[in-house]
């Protein structure tokens, strides 16, 4: 029998889409198992405020189809210190919280990590981030739908670039991660993609539009991660559009649009299981684990190797593809 009969869950850090159906699956596998859920709101935030929300399952009717977050997020900086990491749990313990499932990036699952080993709170992470930057899981919570956003952005962008014979640079999120540059390269046919993870210098950026252009393409698109080390799309075509001047230059940001958004089915889906398989591995005693998914499988793995594992998510065939693709 566990011993948890009432558990906080809460979203942090930068909002993804799933969230909410994360939540959801997390609130109805508790109470359906007979536990208790509260609702933190604003993330380490909350705990800090005691914003605490006491949910039943109708709280969560009518929201798995919505971005962002109806917990709400934040970044807090109080919650870093000593004392206001033990100001948290105090405020958890007096609520009657006995775990935790926390929803974010990697600044979410470190806070968890250090919370659980120092406190003995045991604690769940899901991997919550539209940049697919956690080492665990094949995919993060929302980076399908960013992606997804992406392309439709991207396909409206390629209509007027073939109608005008223009040089398109757009610029996408990822401040450490080009995995949303590069999924959204291929699956919106980029002739280019630059990315953080990769120095790409802007003489071989030009080369290789030459070579595009003497292949007679009238119009050209290029993907540009926001944390490229050439300092983003303005920057990269200021140095790039004046070798061109067949094509007229232009740049779209494409910010944090990226981050809203009804999510995919396939984000929804993936929301679902991790919710569930947090509750689960609670209920059986597991403690400071990222729950992920790998191979279509739903795994566990430890916070401290999830937060510390070298990883490279950027795929070579991917990588190799952008070049031969777009000839
Ligand atoms: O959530 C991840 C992310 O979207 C990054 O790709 C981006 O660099 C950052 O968040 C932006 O954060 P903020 O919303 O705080 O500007």
């Amino acid at each position: 029998m566990s011993k948890i009969k009432k558990i906080g869950v809460f979203t942090s850090g930068g909002d993804s889409p799933g969230m909410n159906a994360c939540i959801r699956a997390v609130v109805r596998t508790a109470i359906f198992e007979g536990l208790e859920v509260v609702g933190i709101r604003q993330g380490y935030q909350g705990m800090l405020d005691r914003n605490f929300w006491d949910m039943t399952a109708r709280d969560v009717g009518n929201i798995i189809h919505l971005g962002g977050t109806i917990l709400k997020t934040a970044r807090c900086l109080e919650f870093k210190t000593p004392e206001g990491m033990s100001r948290a749990y105090e405020n958890l313990k007096s609520h009657g919280i006995d775990a935790l499932v926390a929803i974010g990036g990697d600044g979410t699952a470190t806070g968890a990590n250090l919370l659980s080993k120092k406190f003995g709170m045991p604690v769940m992470c899901i991997p919550g981030t539209i940049d697919n930057d956690l080492y665990g899981s094949d995919f993060t919570l929302g980076f399908d739908t960013a992606t997804n956003t992406v392309i439709e952005a991207i396909d409206k962008i390629r209509d007027t670039a073939a109608s005008h014979n223009r040089l398109f640079f757009i610029e996408v999120m990822g401040r450490d991660s080009g995995c949303i540059a590069l999924r959204a390269g291929i699956a919106g046919g980029a002739e280019a993609v630059l990315l953080p993870e990769r120095d790409t210098a802007i003489m071989e950026l030009i080369e290789k539009l030459s070579d595009q252009a003497n292949n007679k393409k009238t119009s050209i698109i290029v993907i540009v991660a926001e944390g490229d080390k050439n300092g983003g799309a303005y920057h990269v075509a200021e140095r790039v559009k004046e070798k061109f001047d067949f094509y007229d230059s232009k740049v779209t940001i494409l910010g944090h649009l990226q981050r809203g958004g009804s999510p995919s089915s396939f984000d929804r889906v993936l929301a679902s299981r991790l919710g569930f398989a947090a509750v689960k591995g609670l209920l059986k005693g597991k403690d400071r684990q990222m729950v992920g998914l790998r191979g279509n499988v739903i795994v566990l793995t430890p916070l401290e190797e999830a937060l510390n594992h070298p990883y490279f998510k950027l795929e070579e065939d991917l990588l190799e593809m952008i070049n031969v693709l777009s000839i």
